[in-house]
């Protein structure tokens, strides 16, 4: 809303009209308004005032109009109950971005899932690598929460989409399972980077500031740091081999943050 106020200056004036303070000023121009501080009738006090050339009727207080542009957001506000209310300048493509994201993000948690139970079999049993799994994919769901708050927030709607299966299986003749499956791990983190910086684009291109803000402060940074915590997994991996060091390494994940 607008407070009507096209002044260019702002002062404090006395009883006698004598202009005390100036309060501030806006650019010069021809029609200089002046907001002033006036004797209140039958009184020493001061006032506000506010004047636009030759007008200087006096303001009481501050007095919100109901200006042309408040006019037109009021007939705009919907009345239809499936319609959201608080839905303002947020494009089609924005919300279908965000639908696509929060695919992307629960496909991930489950893949993760996947391999949680896997490490967590009795016949495999790297303890480690289950719980940094099972805290992955409780991640992942977190971040697609994230993002069916913001949706609703932006008076956007919420679809959800099928997920792929993912694998049950993740040994690996060559590389052993915990390599295979931690490569696998920075794949997707690298896939989800560029499915992030692609929702980043959408929203530049729709003029949608608060949704990039969103995303560079809540997903950016935290992704990056997560694909250097797994590349270090991985070439950890590949420095310990298949036996004795997958082993060592599980311990080092299982007793992380403990
Ligand atoms: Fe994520
Ligand atoms: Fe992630």
């Amino acid at each position: 809303m607008l407070l009507r106020a096209p002044s260019a200056a702002i002062s404090v004036s006395n009883s006698r009209g004598e202009n005390l303070v100036p309060l501030f000023s806006a650019s010069s121009s021809s029609s200089s308004s002046i907001l002033r501080l006036s004797p209140v009738r039958n009184g020493g006090g001061l006032i506000v005032s506010a004047s636009k050339g030759a007008n200087t009727r006096p303001l009481t207080g501050v007095v919100f109009e109901p200006f042309e542009e408040v006019k037109k957001e009021l007939s705009l506000i919907p009345t239809a109950p499936q319609v959201s209310l608080a839905r303002q300048k947020y494009s089609d493509a924005c919300e279908a971005a965000i639908n696509e994201q929060i695919n992307v993000e629960y496909n991930v948690s489950y893949v993760y899932h996947s391999m949680f139970a896997y490490f967590d079999r009795d016949n495999v049993a790297l303890k480690g690598l289950a719980k940094f799994f099972k805290e992955s994919s409780e991640e992942e769901r977190d971040h697609a929460e994230k993002l069916m708050e913001y949706q609703n927030k932006r008076g956007g709607r919420v679809t959800l989409e099928s997920m792929i299966k993912p694998l049950c299986e993740y040994d690996n003749e060559q590389k052993g399972d915990a390599l295979y499956a931690m490569e696998l791990a920075l794949s997707l983190e690298k896939l989800t980077n560029e499915k992030l910086l692609h929702l980043h684009k959408v929203a530049e291109e729709n003029g949608d500031v608060q949704l990039t803000e969103f995303v560079e402060s809540e997903y950016l940074g935290e992704q990056v740091e997560a694909i250097k915590k797994i590349s270090e997994y991985v070439a950890q991996l590949r420095r310990v081999g298949k036996g004795h060091g997958v082993w060592h390494f599980d311990q080092m994940l299982l007793h992380e943050g403990a």
